[in-house]
């Protein structure tokens, strides 16, 4: 029988913890690999093994990857923050490409793993104004996207080379919550939990920035999509990767909100006025992704499930209502 048992790297964190749960109840054995860097022991839900280590620990990673025959790795482990890598490439290159995710990959092959599935990103894509589907021209707009982008490649020679099954998801922006879990990043640098610290009292204004982009209201145009949803996703490409060697999704509901449309609808959900202020625009900022997902719908039947924005945010609110303080609440 072929082993039920998946190695998941970042499993601690906001989307990886959720993919665990899903991945426990849908009856795998899970291995959560994780630092804790940027996530949680808390978030790691109870019936998963826990190994607290870093994936630049070579013997670590060694070890975790020969205790069982795993049937595959789920790669969540990462740095994500585009503005931040602008400011600090080498940490970028470092913790998403170089030591960890080669490793990895590679260790991951040599202990007999034939399926792997990368959490990518839109910002592997250049901007432009319609919809991005998978042949959309990349060219990344930060180092972020950059290392993302590096992955896929390395993961592509691995198809080539060793007959490595895999999977690239390029999410959209990530948002929401489910029951006891949601976002939590040390350092916040999402929309959607930033708006919401100013109804928690924990911030007392907003900021925009940018308000003269090429998009109707001027502000900057992204596509949100639920963590539930992403995490279904996983599944199905898990399965698809029995039979195929490689499967490039994007994950996203193909319309775009504006900054002020978030601002507005979270205005909408809490019943806060939320003060805004518009600010410089950030390096690296794209003025607009949206995806086409038309692919994994018609190849994977994937359909988001929680696709309203007010929706997204209600579940995001009731997270972060109930957690002020994240785990530490
Ligand atoms: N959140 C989004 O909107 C979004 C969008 C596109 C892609 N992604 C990708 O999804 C993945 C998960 O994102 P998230 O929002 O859950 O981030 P997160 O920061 O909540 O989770 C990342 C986890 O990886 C762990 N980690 C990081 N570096 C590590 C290392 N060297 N060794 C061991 N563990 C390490 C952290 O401790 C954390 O638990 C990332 O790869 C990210 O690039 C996220």
């Amino acid at each position: 029988m072929t082993s039920q048992a998946v190695f998941v790297t970042g499993g601690a964190g906001y989307i990886g913890s959720v993919a665990v749960d899903a991945l426990l109840q849908a009856g795998y054995q899970v291995t959560v690999y994780d630092s804790l860097v940027t996530g949680h022991r808390q978030a790691i839900p109870a019936g998963a093994e826990f190994i607290q280590a870093d994936l630049a620990d070579e013997t670590a990673l060694r070890q975790a990857l020969a205790a069982r025959e795993y049937l595959a790795v789920l790669h969540f482990a990462a740095f994500i923050q585009a503005g931040e890598s602008m400011q600090r490439p080498g940490m970028y290159f470092t913790n998403n490409v170089s030591n960890n995710s080669i490793r990895l990959i590679e260790t991951a092959v040599e202990s007999g793993v034939r399926r792997f599935v990368l959490s990518s990103t839109a910002a592997v894509y250049a901007p432009r104004d319609e919809p991005l589907d998978e042949d959309a021209p990349l060219g990344p707009t930060n180092v972020y996207g950059q290392t993302k982008l590096m992955i896929e490649q390395i993961l592509e020679w691995y198809r080539l080379t060793r007959g490595l099954h895999y999977a690239a998801l390029r999410y959209f922006n990530a948002a929401g919550a489910m029951p006891g879990r949601g976002e939590a990043h040390p350092s916040e640098s999402h929309l959607i939990p930033l708006v919401l610290q100013v109804p928690l009292g924990q911030r007392e204004k907003i900021y925009i920035f940018g308000d003269d982009y090429p998009t109707p209201d001027g502000t900057a145009v992204r596509d949100y999509i639920h963590i539930a949803d992403l995490v279904e996703a996983h599944l199905l490409a898990l399965k698809a990767l029995a039979t195929r060697d490689k499967l490039i999704y994007n994950l996203g509901n193909g319309v775009g909100y504006s900054v002020r449309e978030v601002i507005e609808t979270a205005r909408e959900v809490t019943g806060h006025p939320i003060p805004a202020e518009v600010a410089p625009r950030r390096a690296g900022d794209p003025s607009r992704l949206v995806a086409s997902s038309e692919r994994i719908r018609r190849e994977l039947e994937w359909q988001p499930r929680i696709p309203a924005l007010r929706d997204i945010i209600a579940s995001a609110w009731e997270w972060h209502r109930t957690h002020p303080y994240g785990y530490e609440s």
